[in-house]
């Protein structure tokens, strides 16, 4: 049975393998705190078990709700930010067609998204597009109350409504918040929408697994069931009772550990396929938001190759050393793809002849690898079989598991974002919310209007 492997013999001109199992006993006892629930933000842990907790008959739930947007929607509109978007969108995006959105006699309905900024131009040309579709939305935000998508789906609701009517549109709009808090609750009880809860123990950025991903990937056309299963495979593949060397969490934690110890203070995450951006933008959030408080933590960044190899490969190479990459390497395209012979061979490629992108691309990554640790950048790889809902589930439950471990051995609570309050307390400040009059004289001072 193929797996998804982290391998870590890239590291150890960096690193020794003493220096990374050095983490061995901190991390099976993290282990242990997750599964006694008994570290930081303990009450935070309802995603640790949800692949083999959530069960046929919730998934069934999610899917009747997809079939019913999917055979009344051209476009379904998932309206979120953070955690209550980029799980879906990665998972979407790794998933899909590359051209999904031009794609003549599309099987399945667009799922674009809104709320996830606050761009006038980006949310006056989704009204304008969708004056001449038929759509529905799903609306996601746990707490009920986050600015950026309670604009968009304003907007979006009167825009429906215009369109369809309230009664109709009362049945194309899907609420996904909190059991019994916050606006969105209160809005959606109010008028009669259906609704998933995101169960209070779990964080946005934990939530792909739960209806906050689960409704937009099945709505886009994707086998649930199948993530659900990778999922659960990666939820006993990362468990306590395997051995720290066969646990691909363990090892990944360790060894982004060691190399932090070491100095390198940015991981970057590199894909070799576009189709992985927003896996990478997920990633980012999921550790960015986890690790980065109390003055500590790895920056997380992300690189597409070969495209940003052209761009950001330079610094790469040879900026300040420190950097380590994390690859993800996907080890079977699903489709094939041979470089014909040109008899002129005017460009010189004819040695490419009859070899298949893939394997230009593999060597690209092989030969960019080695071209990395030579320039002093240290490089984990995680080799993933290859990119379907089954693997994804694997994946991001993979990543999820490891992040909480990594979080502890830090010493911070990998599951609450304090300081993502600082910039909504000015914005709020700024517009003159109420409550926020003093602070307001002050940031205006700042921002030299006295
Ligand atoms: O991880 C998190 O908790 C955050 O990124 C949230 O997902 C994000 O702020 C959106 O919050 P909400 O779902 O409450 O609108």
């Amino acid at each position: 049975m193929a797996k998804l492997s982290v391998d870590i013999s890239n590291i150890f001109d960096f690193v020794s393998s003493k220096q990374v199992f050095a983490y061995k006993e901190e991390l099976m006892r993290n282990q242990e705190l997750l599964e006694s629930k008994t570290g930081k933000g303990s009450d935070f842990l309802g995603w640790l078990n949800l692949p083999s907790s959530i069960t046929d008959g919730e998934l069934e739930t999610i899917n009747q709700v997809a079939t019913d947007l999917r055979s009344k929607s051209d476009i379904v509109v998932v309206v979120g930010i953070g955690g209550s978007y980029l799980g879906a969108k990665a998972a979407i995006e790794a998933l899909g067609n590359s051209f999904a959105t031009i794609l003549p006699n599309k099987e399945n309905p667009i799922v674009l998204f809104a709320g996830q900024n606050i761009c006038e131009d980006y949310h006056k040309e989704l009204l304008e597009l969708l004056d001449n579709k038929s759509y529905s939305i799903v609306v996601i935000s746990k707490s009920g109350t986050t600015t950026e998508p309670a604009i968009a789906f304003r907007l979006l609701k009167q825009h429906l409504e215009n369109k369809v009517g309230k009664v109709e549109a009362a049945q194309r709009i899907i609420a996904i918040t909190d059991k019994s808090k916050g606006a969105l609750r209160k809005l959606a009880d109010q008028e009669g929408y259906r609704t998933f809860v995101i169960s209070d123990d779990i964080g946005g950025r934990y939530s792909v697994l739960t209806p906050v991903g689960l409704l937009p990937i099945a709505i886009a056309g994707f086998n649930i069931q199948a993530l659900i299963n990778g999922a659960k495979e990666a939820e006993k593949n990362t468990g306590i009772d395997v051995r720290f060397d066969e646990n691909p969490a363990c090892i990944y934690a360790a060894a982004r550990n060691a190399l932090y110890r070491k100095g390198k203070n940015v991981e970057i995450m590199v894909n070799y396929t576009p189709k992985l951006h927003f896996l990478t933008e997920w990633w980012k959030q999921l550790y960015g938001e986890s690790e980065g408080k109390e003055n500590k933590g790895i920056f997380p960044a992300g690189v597409d190759f070969t495209s940003d190899l052209h761009s950001m490969g330079q610094y790469i190479q040879e900026g300040e050393r420190i950097l380590f990459e994390t690859v993800l390497s996907i080890e079977s395209p699903l489709k094939t793809l041979i470089i014909p012979n040109d008899p002129a061979n005017l460009d010189q490629l004819n040695f490419l002849s009859g070899k298949r992108y893939s394997e230009v691309n593999r060597m690209a990554e092989q030969g960019t690898i080695l071209a990395h640790i030579d320039g002093g950048v240290p490089s984990i790889k995680i080799n993933i079989p290859e990119l379907t809902p089954y693997w994804m589930g694997y994946t991001m439950y993979f990543f999820e598991r490891a992040c909480a471990l990594s979080g502890y051995t830090l010493n911070v609570n990998p599951f609450d974002q304090p300081g993502v309050e600082e910039y909504k307390k000015n914005m709020f400040a700024l517009l003159g919310k109420s409550g926020f009059e003093e602070k307001g004289k002050e940031l205006r001072r700042r921002l030299g209007e006295f």
